[in-house]
């Protein structure tokens, strides 16, 4: 692990003044210049708490991993370029770089591989938790629940020898999980992983192959995973990454911890909306010409439908992993074939709305989810594991950020305060009395 970076103090600091006293507050810095006021002693000094619902404004802690610059669409991994990773690496180099900070050498990706293969497995026992599952079950909550019960198999996640086992079961299970729980949902027999293959390959072969005949990964398949697996590691503090960090500040095992994030994943204003936008480019496919017709109705306040892959919290231009997925999409679709309408419908949508006032006021620009979806379709990938895939891809990054929470000197437990708003107390009055 290289040594964090730590913030740089500015030397200014800002001044509150509040019911007549002035209090000043430490004004940090971080290595991109990125400013922040530390209010880590406002209630103790002053009485009083910030109110920012949804942190927009407010930084839940100091990172080294991953540096995103909202308007200028810039997103690095540990000062490396997500344009220079996507051409230059592959997934495994890019999870050894987040999860140790640095790109392997050869020998260190070599042994990291070959520590990932040999965990691939998972116990027999997870055929009788899977068949134990309806066959319907949406695969997010399967895995949710299969990557919590991997605490039930090595009971004693803690302790840096422990933490790092955790780790490769984790990056080696994950696929492994997901592919489990779609052959259960198709009703065919689970395939073991294949030692012989990589990451990618290996994942398209258990989820693709069967029994009854040899199944051969097309290696531009398994490279087109390997790109959308790398722009889905890591995104610094996102809802997901968040709530990993929130379940591990309270010394929950990794595991547990990563459930909790994969659950707050599959929400359809994170990484459910992958699904969605599919679901959402079927339905204008099957209504000639309504792409015009949908954006309309994305920016009617009285009509619940969204432009699903649109707008980002941090993002206010155009979200760079959606730049290289748009490249990608026409790339792969034109190697391997597949669907092109539903990309034409995609790219329709995006003319409209980046010349629409009312998305450009907003500064609602493609993100991640709105392409992702039309590469995996055309790998063969069901649209209900859409989100599955980014649970894969965003694992490095979860387990990261949890690792660096739980390094940090000044780790502990998180505790948001509130506002209450509620009753002031009153007296309980009989049941005879009440209503
Ligand atoms: C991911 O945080 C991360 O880093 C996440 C992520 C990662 O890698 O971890 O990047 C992955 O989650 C990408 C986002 C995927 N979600 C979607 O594509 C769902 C559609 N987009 C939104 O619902 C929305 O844009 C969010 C949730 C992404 C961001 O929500 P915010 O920041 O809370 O913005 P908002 O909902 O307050 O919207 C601001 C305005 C509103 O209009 P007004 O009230 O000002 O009139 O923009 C409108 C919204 O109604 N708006 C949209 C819209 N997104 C926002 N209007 C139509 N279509 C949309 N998609």
């Amino acid at each position: 692990m290289t040594p964090e970076t730590t913030l740089m103090s500015a030397r200014d600091s800002v001044q509150l003044v509040y019911q007549g006293k002035s209090f000043q507050m430490p004004l940090v810095r971080g290595t991109e210049g990125e400013v922040g006021v530390d209010i880590s002693k406002l209630r103790q000094e002053t009485g009083l708490v910030t109110l920012d619902p949804g942190y927009g404004n407010t930084g839940s802690c100091q990172s080294s991993i991953t540096f995103i610059d909202g308007e200028k669409g810039i997103l690095r991994y540990r000062g490396y370029p997500i344009e220079e990773l996507a051409v230059q690496c592959d997934f495994l180099d890019v999870c050894y770089l987040l999860l140790y900070g640095e790109l392997p050498t050869k020998d260190q990706l070599s042994k990291f591989a070959n520590e990932v293969t040999h965990h691939t497995m998972l116990h027999e026992n997870f055929g009788r938790f899977f068949g134990a599952l309806p066959k319907d079950a949406h695969p997010m909550p399967v895995c949710a629940a299969a990557v919590a019960a991997l605490t039930t198999f090595y009971q004693d996640a803690e302790g840096e020898d422990s933490i790092h086992q955790s780790v490769l079961r984790l990056i080696a299970k994950m696929p492994t999980l997901a592919a489990y729980s779609y052959k259960h949902s198709i009703g065919q027999p689970s395939i073991y992983p294949r030692n012989a293959l990589d990451y990618c390959s290996n994942f398209l072969y258990m989820m693709f192959a069967t029994p009854c005949e040899e199944y051969f990964v097309d290696p531009m398949f398994a490279k087109a995973l390997d790109l959308l697996w790398i722009l889905h590691a890591d995104h610094e503090q996102n809802c997901s990454t968040s709530t990993v960090r929130m379940v591990g500040s309270s010394k929950a095992n990794l595991y547990a911890s990563i459930s909790s994030g994969i659950s707050a994943l599959w929400g359809p204003l994170h990484g459910g909306a992958n699904q969605q936008v599919i679901e959402m480019l079927e339905s204008i496919a099957m209504t000639e010409g309504s792409a015009d017709k949908f954006v309309q109705r994305a920016k009617d306040k009285n009509d619940t439908a969204r432009l699903m892959g649109f707008g980002h919290r941090v993002y206010k231009s155009y979200d760079p992993r959606a730049k290289i997925l748009k490249k990608a999409c026409t790339d792969v679709l034109s190697r391997i074939g597949g669907n092109n309408q539903l990309l034409d419908i995609a790219m329709r949508l995006e003319e409209l709305a980046l010349h629409d006032e009312y998305f450009v006021s907003r500064k609602l620009y493609p993100n991640v989810d709105f392409y992702s979806g039309v590469i995996y379709k055309a790998l063969g990938i069901p649209v209900n594991m859409f989100t599955v895939m980014f649970a894969i891809g965003r694992l490095p990054g979860w387990i990261a950020q949890w690792l660096e929470m739980r390094r940090d000197p000044q780790f502990r437990i998180g505790r948001p305060r509130q506002l209450y708003t509620g009753a002031t107390q009153r007296a309980i009055l009989p049941i005879e009395k009440r209503g």
